[in-house]
């Protein structure tokens, strides 16, 4: 491979959620990563700020991980998973249901957050259907909640650009109202005192559509993509009896906020909420390799369970569901994080990360400072008549300055890895704020 493509080779490549033309204008390419450390392709040291892309969350460059992946590539580079199986595979899935609240006790394979989310709508609907209740096929998202890019994602989703090019979506799906309001909640530290009650927009869907045709609400517990939105104190409590009271299934999709990023195993036990189903992929594997799991809770399995031995009690699944190489590069980072503590060490950090991020309050054209765990938003002032263009600025100044950052529109998203350092949030924070200073 070379280290610097050509104007052709870049021509044939179509990136993803990417301004091609500009991009290719003016490459920002990574040629390799160690700790906390990127280097771009002419030998910049680049701090990464956002785990790569909320996934790397035990570091870059783990030898472990390497290790596991060589060996399971040279014992059995795959194996089937319908009607097959291997022993990584449950041996991962019983590792993996020790980390989650409750009962959420069985596991689906996928390979990445979109087939999750995909993967706990379906199971969702077909669950209603198992149990007698197939009027439920309704699905509630949330406005600005981010799910993926499969149909199913992008239908209960709620960000415009992500939906507005693509069609009806799929039929029957409402969405609740989201949680960002800055005239109340500007600068918190942590959670929001007010908004609790925004939960009770479900209400006023299972009044416009009734319970019978509703099967499952799906919200992030921290939504990430859509610029740090979090949850008022006590939502996902009202949003979790409110479902219970109408026998709606409450999915928690927690790409990004699973496996360690607000200081707990999930964002679940985070919020001492327990949902019905979680969607995860990104940290599962440090992002090494791809792959995604959803968790469901026993009585779900269970009401799978009846039938003929010999039926296929659901009809989905993937070619790579449990991929035997994922799973060797999910078993050695699940040694890593239980092994440095990192699933908690977000929690240790909280408070440094938390001071670091509000002391950026002040700065020109900050108008919002959002922070729980490792994770944490700034969100800029639009230009008028020019939204994201101060966020890009910053977002490319940045990369400039040797920190790698993340921008929705205007708003900074930051989420380093859990390995990070309160020296390393200090050279990230006092980096941020002279770009600020310096983005007009
Ligand atoms: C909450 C959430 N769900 C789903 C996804 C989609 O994951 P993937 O890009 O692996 O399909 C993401 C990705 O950022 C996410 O943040």
């Amino acid at each position: 491979m070379s280290a610097n493509p050509s104007a052709s080779d870049l021509e044939a490549l179509w990136m993803p959620f990417t301004a091609n033309r500009q991009f290719k204008a003016n490459p920002r390419l990574l040629a390799r990563a160690e700790g906390m450390h990127y280097w771009t392709h002419d030998g910049r040291k680049i701090l990464d700020g956002v785990a790569g892309l909320w996934c790397v969350n035990a570091g870059h460059g783990r030898k472990e991980i390497t290790d596991a992946v060589s060996k399971q590539m040279a014992t059995m580079e795959f194996a089937p998973p319908f009607q097959m199986g291997h022993a990584g595979a449950f041996e991962l899935a019983s590792r993996l249901i020790k980390l989650t609240p409750g009962d959420l006790d069985h596991v689906f394979f996928t390979n990445s957050g979109s087939e999750s989310v995909d993967t706990a709508l379906k199971i969702a609907i077909a669950y209603q259907r198992v149990r007698g209740e197939a009027s439920r096929q309704r699905l509630i998202g949330r406005e600005k909640g981010y799910h993926g890019v499969g149909f199913g994602g992008i239908s209960v989703g709620g960000m415009v650009n992500n939906r507005k090019f693509f069609g009806a979506m799929l039929p029957g799906v409402d969405h609740l109202r989201h949680t960002l309001d800055l005239e109340h909640n500007a600068f918190s530290r942590g959670v929001p005192e007010w908004g609790a009650h925004l939960a009770d927009d479900l209400e006023r869907l299972v009044a416009l559509h009734d319970a019978s045709t509703i099967a499952a609400v799906i919200v992030e517990p921290v939504a990430g993509s859509a610029g740090v939105v979090l949850p008022p104190k006590g939502y996902l409590q009202r949003l979790r009896a409110i479902c219970d009271k109408h026998g709606i299934l409450l999915i928690f999709d927690e790409v990004i906020t699973g496996f360690g990023r607000l200081g707990t195993p999930f964002g679940a036990q985070y919020f001492d909420v327990l949902p019905d189903m979680i969607t995860s992929a990104k940290g599962l594997t440090n992002g090494a390799i791809p792959m995604g799991a959803v968790f469901v809770r026993k009585h779900i399995y269970d009401a799978f369970m009846h039938g003929p031995q010999n039926a296929i009690e659901l009809f989905h699944g993937y070619t790579y569901s449990a991929h035997p190489v994922a799973c060797a590069a999910a078993l050695a980072t699940q040694d890593i994080y239980e092994r440095e503590g990192l699933l908690t060490r977000g929690a240790e950090l909280a408070k440094v990360w938390e001071d670091a991020v509000h002391s950026l309050r002040g700065l020109p054209h900050v108008i919002d400072v959002r922070n729980i765990g490792l994770v944490a938003g700034i969100e800029l002032e639009s230009r008028s008549g020019a939204p994201g263009a101060r966020g890009y600025e910053a977002f490319v100044k940045a990369y400039e300055k040797g920190i790698l950052i993340r921008v929705t529109g205007d708003i900074i998203a930051l989420s380093p890895p859990l390995i990070v350092e309160p020296a390393q949030i200090d050279q990230l924070i006092t980096t941020l704020r002279e770009i600020i200073r310096a983005t007009a």
